[in-house]
């Protein structure tokens, strides 16, 4: 049978050892995940108990491609709760996970061919959804010297050098897996310089709430010509809901209205219901962010001790990106081997930069304590 190209896209490998993890486990082995960014934590009482009332009294059915009403009034009202901004509810997409948001906004924004800018290491999905629209992926290294992060200056280098202009510019902060808050500042230099060189900038803030050093910015207190992706997933605890949102500039919502009717039609109307629950269960969500900032703490000081440095800020998300180069030289091997002999998975950095990722690991620390504090026992010990 024949294949398109793009059907070859790069395995989010993340995702395959998570399979591989969750084989082991229904074979009886004792696996910690430390792999997939995946809360341990349920989702909000509130939230449960509003999709239980829905359950009990409501036809679940379509809503309107960009969402129910009573949940883009929620996320606007929250971005003045939180960062006092104030966002028409009409600029609001709600969509699949913020991976459709991905899809939605990659697919109104660029043409085959354009080039999009993300960081190394980065977010592999960004690259693999790129790849599978034929959109090139322009990888911009990030490191102590920029500050894990973007800046005006690295993207006008890699234009330079490439003698291209760039299409688009994709930032997450927090990020995966580096833990990079970036700062306001950069922020705005960032959405300046996009803006005044007709460069579509997305900010993907799917780790807001779990920012453990420094402040947290959206860039809708910047600009309103971003394109803001965010999601229910990380500090709402709620990934298998497959709700997300966007923020759009206004002449964007009927080009994304018109692709997510035919690419979706709508968001899980159960997860709706429930999501809008979401935002008065902050007091629990915040005790959930303070676990993790216990397990931070914690990896931040066992995995050096193990041989396996820290690589990045870790000032945000849920990720401790280390150093294994002491052990290997080839860390999806090295994935493989700790989860068949040590029931530890984690993801290879290879999945994060395909550059220099066969000396990192990347370990999600959203599980519990105890498993944490077990999982680096075990690796201390096969190390040894
Ligand atoms: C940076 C980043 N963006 C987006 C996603 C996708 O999340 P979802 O589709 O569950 O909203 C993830 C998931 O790990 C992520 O790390």
């Amino acid at each position: 049978m024949k294949f398109s190209r793009r059907s070859a896209v790069e395995p989010f490998h993340a995702m395959d050892v998570l399979a591989e993890a969750t084989r082991r486990r229904s074979a009886g082995h004792p696996v910690i995940s430390m792999a997939v960014g995946q809360p341990v934590h349920p989702a909000p009482q509130a939230v449960l108990a509003a999709a239980r009332t829905a359950l009990e009294h409501g036809r679940i059915g379509y809503t309107d491609a960009l969402g129910l009403q009573a949940l883009r009034q929620a996320i606007a009202d929250d971005y003045r709760t939180r960062h006092g901004v104030s966002v028409d509810p009409g600029r609001i997409a709600v969509t699949t996970g913020s991976s459709a948001g991905f899809n939605l906004a990659f697919l109104v924004l660029f043409d085959p061919g354009d080039r999009v800018a993300i960081a190394r290491p980065g977010y592999p999905a960004y690259r693999n959804i790129l790849a599978a629209l034929g959109i090139e992926t322009v990888e911009i290294e990030v490191s102590a010297e920029n500050g894990f992060t973007l800046t005006p200056e690295s993207l006008e280098k890699a234009q330079s050098e490439s003698g291209k202009k760039l299409d688009g510019v994709l930032l997450a902060s927090p990020a995966n897996p580096t833990g990079t808050v970036t700062g306001r500042d950069n922020l705005k230099a960032l959405a300046d310089y996009c803006t005044a060189n007709g460069i579509a900038f997305i900010s993907d803030e799917i780790y807001h709430g779990l920012t453990f050093v420094g402040q947290e910015t959206t860039a809708l207190e910047l600009t309103d010509q971003a394109v803001v992706i965010n999601s229910f997933s990380k500090y709402y605890c709620m990934t298998g809901w497959r709700i997300g949102w966007m923020v759009l500039p206004e002449e964007l919502v009927r080009p994304i209205e018109r692709v997510a009717q035919s690419l979706y039609i709508s968001a899980p109307e159960l997860s709706q219901i429930a999501a809008a629950a979401a935002f008065g269960a902050t007091e629990e969500l915040d005790r959930y962010r303070d676990a993790y900032r216990r397990n931070r703490d914690m990896l931040a000081r066992r995995l050096p001790e193990l041989g396996l440095s820290i690589a990045s800020p870790m000032d945000g998300a849920f990720y401790a990106y280390a150093d294994v180069s002491r052990f290997t030289n080839d860390s999806m091997a090295f994935a493989r081997k700790m989860l068949a002999e040590i029931n530890v998975a984690a993801t290879p950095g290879f999945d994060f930069d395909p550059i220099e990722g066969h000396r990192t690991m990347r370990f999600s620390y959203a599980g519990s304590y105890d498993d944490m504090v077990e999982a680096m026992d075990r690796i201390g010990a096969w190390l040894e």
